[in-house]
């Protein structure tokens, strides 16, 4: 039977097609997730909203489904839509028509948005029990969701609604500074190693949290509401330095209202395992503060809504799946390109690969990044050029996992989701953000194509690190296949190597 997870019609659509086999003659089953990817990867439209013909086309190549999943319940976001005061939609979120349209007309059965996120999490976890903590914007009315998870079973113990929603409030200050809200969270969280965070860090939380909520618990009771922003908010900050300073105390706000819910979850659910998820769960600085409360920590690689492309069909299968790699995508056949990669990289210190399957989630991992030799002063700036971002953000390592403690300190896993202290700063400035730390992606012997490219690398140089950043044209998505990487190659100038085919 062919299972499609679907989550759409909202922002950043993606579709992740299983297969589910009944085991021999008893009632045991076997879920095989075959295809995962992001619909903006198909159609080239950055965060695209949509599923799109190519992408059904290629997911087909497993099958036709035999049922759908949706990865939230259409009618209750309706009424929470309609209580916010932007009319009855029903229309628009009629996902049998909405299916159709794309000529998909297998049975649909829908999960609550935070149940997508827990199962996302949860079941792909290596735990047995865990204490799931879901934060995001908004779901259907939940924005900030406490699970417990033991065995197959998923329970809801914490929830808290629209419009106290913290993840919207981030937003609304990621606006404020001047950045798109639902798209530039992490330059807002990159910005705050620029900034004072004690020079605004009560004016904010004064002016936006309720006293009443704050204390050891989830409940967030926010002083406004922010669905359309807060672009109001201290119109005499309007320096550069101004922007620093309210990023800075933005996520150190977060971060103090994420260690306030952890304190809580772990008081009300005993285990020592946490699953983090929802779209604040990108929020890598703050996702280090976790290891202060449990023991383990596993955030799904890709856990914002598109990964609820998968985690509602482990919802409604109630199913664990081990997740040990992302590269689900779109894939590019041939071999990994190493000795042409290491050549590049010795000769001009850049090089794009685009090769195997693409990434499931937001970051590259090596198969289509743009990678670099991390040593010299230059190199930040060479990059940053060529993605044209802003000159102050760094760039993240990737690793040898034999070599990590000589060059880091702290917590770091292969999904660069935690940050840890570079050892040598001078030795690497351009993967050193401006408060020493670094975003690493750790690679274990595991017969990745990186994996190998980096034993060579650190073979013929000493280095055990590159430099490793998503190829992807400027306000475009990531490269998925052949087409893409030429263009990015023309368009900067760059080598992109893709395996001989
Ligand atoms: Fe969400």
């Amino acid at each position: 039977m062919i299972t499609w997870g679907i989550s759409a019609n909202s922002h950043d659509a993606a579709l992740a097609v299983f297969e589910y086999k009944r085991k021999g003659l008893g009632p045991n089953h076997s879920l095989e997730l075959k295809f995962a990817s992001h619909s903006e990867r198909f159609s080239g439209i950055k965060n695209d909203a949509h599923l799109n013909k190519e992408l059904i086309d290629y997911a087909s190549q497993w099958g036709e489904p035999d049922e759908i999943i949706w990865y939230e319940k259409p009618f209750v976001k309706t009424l929470r839509q309609f209580r916010a005061g932007q009319g009855w939609n029903y229309r628009e979120n009629d996902i049998k028509r909405y299916l159709k349209g794309y000529s998909i007309t297998a049975p649909i059965k829908y999960t609550s948005h935070h149940h997508s996120h827990a199962a996302a999490g949860y079941y792909t976890s290596p735990f047995s029990d865990a204490t799931v903590v879901c934060i995001d914007s908004i779901g259907e009315f939940e924005a900030l969701t406490v699970w417990e998870g033991k065995g197959n079973k998923l329970k809801k113990i914490y929830s808290q609604g629209y419009p106290h929603s913290i993840g919207l409030w981030y937003s609304a200050m990621t606006q404020r500074v001047g950045l798109e809200p639902n798209e530039d969270e992490y330059i807002l969280m990159g910005m705050a190693a620029y900034g004072d965070p004690s020079r605004l860090f009560m004016d904010v939380l004064n002016d936006f949290i309720d006293k009443e909520g704050i204390g050891y618990n989830p409940k967030i009771k926010l002083n406004h509401n922010l669905h359309r922003g807060c672009r109001w908010w201290r119109p005499d900050l309007t320096t550069e330095q101004d922007m620093f300073d309210i990023a800075a105390a933005t996520q150190k706000v977060y971060e103090y209202i994420l260690c306030n819910t952890l304190v809580w979850a772990g008081r009300n659910s005993p285990s020592k395992n946490l699953v983090l998820m929802g779209g604040c769960a990108l929020n890598c600085s703050a996702n280090s503060t976790a290891y202060r409360f449990y023991d383990n920590v596993w955030i799904m690689p890709n856990p914002g809504d598109a990964g609820s492309a998968i985690g509602c069909v482990l919802a409604h299968k109630k199913k664990h799946m081990s997740m040990d790699h992302v590269y689900t995508g779109y894939n590019i056949e041939g071999e990994y390109p190493v000795e042409e990669l290491v050549n590049e990289l010795n000769t001009t210190g850049i090089a794009g690969v685009a090769n195997g399957r693409a990434e499931f989630g937001p970051r590259a991992f090596g198969n289509r990044s743009l990678l670099a030799d991390p040593r010299g002063s230059d190199i930040k700036d060479r990059v940053n050029d060529i993605k044209q971002r802003q000159r102050f953000r760094p760039f993240a390592p990737v690793i040898l996992s034999e070599h990590y403690d000589k060059h880091f300190d702290g917590r770091a896993n292969e999904y660069m989701q935690f940050t840890s202290t570079c050892k040598h700063p001078d030795l690497y400035p351009a993967i050193v953000h401006a408060d020493g730390t670094s975003r690493v992606q750790v690679v274990p012997k595991d017969g990745s194509g990186i994996r190998a490219l980096l034993e060579r690398w650190f073979e013929l140089t000493g280095c055990p690190m590159l430099l490793n950043t998503s190829l992807n044209i400027k306000g475009k998505p990531m490269v998925n296949n052949l087409t893409d990487a030429k263009e990015f190659a023309i368009m900067y100038n760059v080598k992109v190597f893709t395996g001989k085919q």
